[in-house]
């Protein structure tokens, strides 16, 4: 049986559809909050009134003074990279105290890491995927062959060492063989892992058996993904995705969670479409919508500063997500980004070039470049959504486009995100998992947040 108290939420289209922002507003009631998979290629702001947390690596429930917050095994860790969040974090008056645990089982990520993910795109040319340059591919390479560094070497200054050396000798060599790349300097590598591994290694924990403690006590359970489902090595556009799943059973696969016991799966998706990086984007718009999408959603990626591609939504990648993930609610953020438009389209299908529809996501990602978005248009509400925080301010088209997107996905929009801050949001319509974000939000049926 899924468990009453986990609540797993998943990016839905490809990244950066506002995930922070919904696991701080929901992690205010929760006893933990578990990061299942990639590393410091994910970013995202939080902001509390006047303040911004940036996060990479740390889940969002690290603001909330009660969650534990939990770097799963299945994530990549750049010690360093860790150290310089925690100390920002720390500087805004975070408290980590014990709260947040580093599964010995996380792999790390390595400088030689990073160099060799810089040298592989430059030899993709033009087909690179624009990786985040973060080392997340060279890493999990190295998780898949058997060679790479565990989170509980870092309590272990010898291991450490000897294995940080081999690996970074097998990747210099790397390095230069194939790339006629410059060396890394190891020593100096290596002195500056160990100096981090003596600030992480008291966080570095078995993260498994304190979640399963956690959740036969009762207690209540956040799976934070990372990415979105279009990102997603097996069910993404390959090979321009990720390295690591971004679906809620890789939760229950790396935590060590039974599958069964997985709960309601929140799919967050914006009310329009986005992507950074390379790779097919059926709806990509070239023209002034594109560009008033990206302006008014300030789209730039918070980990890299790169612009995003903006487009409208795309009705058939999004279903695609929700079959494939098993999402039971839509989490619609940035709705108050279509505010200014008169129309609004939604690709409802793909047309090749020969006129026959496709009504689904192929796995032969030359082919979706070469697919046409079918659009429907609905007229646009040209009256603020922004802050709006009572469904029954919306106006009936914004109500009317939100619809649709239910009819199109077969599941409700159950959250509505009006603006970055906390207060910005609504629960929508009387569904289950409506009923559970009340209770996390601490809700009655009828109030608003
Ligand atoms: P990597 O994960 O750095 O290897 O990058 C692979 C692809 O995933 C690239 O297209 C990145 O732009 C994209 N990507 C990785 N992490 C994120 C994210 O958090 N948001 C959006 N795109 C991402």
């Amino acid at each position: 049986m899924a468990d009453p108290g986990i609540l797993a939420v998943i990016g839905a289209q490809w990244g950066d559809e506002g995930k922070g922002k919904i696991v701080d507003l929901l992690a205010a009631r929760v006893d933990g909050v578990a990061r299942f998979s990639g590393g410091h290629n994910a970013g995202h702001t939080v902001r509390i009134g006047e303040l911004k947390y940036a996060l990479h690596l740390i889940p969002s429930g690290i603001i909330h003074p009660g969650a534990r917050c939990f770097l799963g095994p299945g994530l990549v860790i750049d010690p360093g990279a860790l150290l310089r969040e925690m100390e920002g974090l720390q500087e805004q008056g975070i408290e980590f105290g014990s709260r947040m645990v580093i599964s010995s089982r996380a792999a790390l990520i390595l400088p030689t890491h990073q160099g060799l993910d810089h040298a592989r795109e430059a030899a993709r040319g033009k087909s690179k995927i624009g990786t985040t340059g973060r080392g997340i591919g060279p890493a999990y390479e190295d998780v898949a062959s058997r060679r790479g560094l565990r989170a509980w070497m870092l309590t272990r200054p010898e291991s450490l060492q000897e294995e940080a050396e081999k690996l970074m000798r097998a990747h210099n060599e790397e390095l230069a063989r194939l790339y006629g790349a410059d060396p890394f300097v190891i020593d100096e590598a290596v002195g500056r892992l160990l100096r981090a591994a003596e600030k992480l290694g008291p966080f570095v924990h078995e993260v498994g058996s304190e979640i399963r403690g956690l959740l036969n006590s009762g207690g209540k359970l956040l799976l934070e993904g990372a990415q979105g489902v279009l990102l997603d090595p097996i069910w993404g556009t390959y090979p321009f995705v990720t390295s690591s799943s971004c679906l809620p059973a890789a939760g229950a696969a790396t935590l060590g969670i039974p599958g069964h016991r997985i709960g309601p799966v929140l799919g967050v998706m914006k009310a329009y479409t986005t992507r950074v990086g390379a790779g097919p984007f059926p709806t990509e718009d070239f023209g002034p919508e594109g560009e008033e999408l990206a302006k008014r959603g300030a789209e730039f990626g918070t980990t890299t500063g790169r612009p995003r591609r903006c487009g409208w939504f795309d009705a058939v990648a999004a279903r695609h997500a929700v079959e494939v993930a098993g999402i039971d609610a839509i989490a619609l953020t940035k709705i108050d980004v279509l505010d200014s438009f008169d129309e609004i389209r939604i690709a409802v299908d793909y047309e090749d070039e020969r006129g026959r529809r496709i009504g689904s996501l192929p796995a032969d990602t030359a082919m979706l470049e070469h697919l046409k978005p079918c659009y429907e248009t609905m007229p646009g509400w040209k009256n603020p959504t922004e802050s709006l925080r009572d469904p029954a301010d919306l106006d009936p088209a914004a109500r009317a486009y939100i619809s649709r997107l239910e009819e199109l996905l077969g599941v409700p929009v159950a959250l509505l995100s009006t603006g970055p801050r906390r207060a910005e949001t609504m629960v929508l319509g009387q569904s289950a998992v409506a009923a559970r974000l009340r209770e996390l939000l601490d809700q009655g049926p009828d109030q608003v947040y």
